[in-house]
């Protein structure tokens, strides 16, 4: 294994970022985190979200990884400044993609569906203030559709009420841009795309993250040589099954680590 890209999220939501990185960057080894046993982190204080962090950035670092993506938006908002300010390696966050989503809207009113933690961030407002100016911005806290995703409920029917019960408020306040703050809501993007009318803008970050990724590793010189066949690491210290079901392939192992 050459140094890997060390990922991390509060479980499997961050394999929709892992899918990206790995689609842009398919000769870069992986070592990805499920920190399942602590889900959700959205419900969670500051301090706890911050104590996580550290935890999965340690057992990284302890892997040799090269650079680290906080796969997560609550993670992302809650610790990233600890963590650039404590740790040598790169570290890049995700955080609600305000900004395209501002540049998109023509009813200039844009929804937001994220964690309370997400929302509750300091970070989370100050971007929002820098790229939200003339944009009204409705925030919905996403309550209980992390657990959902992980039990494997994401085409049940409580999980399509939920989120009927979460859109139509804003829908109805006229919002044309749906951003998914949140690493495991695009899982959920089938179930939204027929709830919402077709004019709905539904935006995440997940592609923006990857390419940031591929950008800091060549500015760092860390890239692997394309010719790698690379190899892909997930550990889960939770039910393992449920992190099966969302990455497969040869050359990627999932196993049980009580991290
Ligand atoms: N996937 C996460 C995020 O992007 C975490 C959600 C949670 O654990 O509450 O915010």
């Amino acid at each position: 294994m050459h140094d890997p890209i060390g990922i991390f999220d509060s479980g499997i939501g961050g394999t929709s970022i892992w899918n990206e990185i790995h689609k842009l960057l398919p000769s870069e080894d992986t070592i990805y985190l499920a920190d399942s046993k602590n889900a959700p982190y959205g419900s969670k204080s500051k301090e706890q979200i911050l104590e996580f962090s550290i935890k999965n950035t340690e057992f990284l670092l302890q892997k040799n990884c090269k650079i680290i993506v906080v796969a997560c938006n609550t993670a992302t908002t809650n610790a990233i400044d600890y963590l650039r300010a404590n740790y040598k390696v790169p570290f890049i966050g995700i955080e609600p993609a305000i900004k395209p989503a501002a540049l998109h809207t023509k009813t200039k009113k844009v929804g937001v569906l994220a964690t309370k933690g997400t929302l509750s961030s300091s970070l989370f407002h100050s971007t929002s203030k820098m790229f939200a100016d003339g944009i009204e911005v409705f925030e919905q806290e996403g309550t209980g559709l992390v657990e959902l995703i992980e039990t494997g409920k994401i085409g049940s029917e409580v999980t399509r009420n939920l989120l009927v019960k979460y859109v139509n408020p804003m829908l109805q306040k006229g919002m044309d841009c749906l951003v998914l703050g949140c690493t495991h809501y695009p899982y959920l993007i089938p179930v939204l795309k027929e709830i919402l009318p077709a004019y709905i803008n539904i935006i995440d970050s997940g592609e923006a993250v990857a390419r940031q990724t591929k950008a800091i590793l060549s500015k760092n010189g860390l890239n692997a040589p394309s010719t790698h066949i690379s190899e892909h690491l997930f550990y889960s210290n939770a039910d393992t099954g449920v992190l099966e079901n969302f990455v497969q392939g040869p050359a990627v192992k999932v196993s049980y680590q009580d991290f």
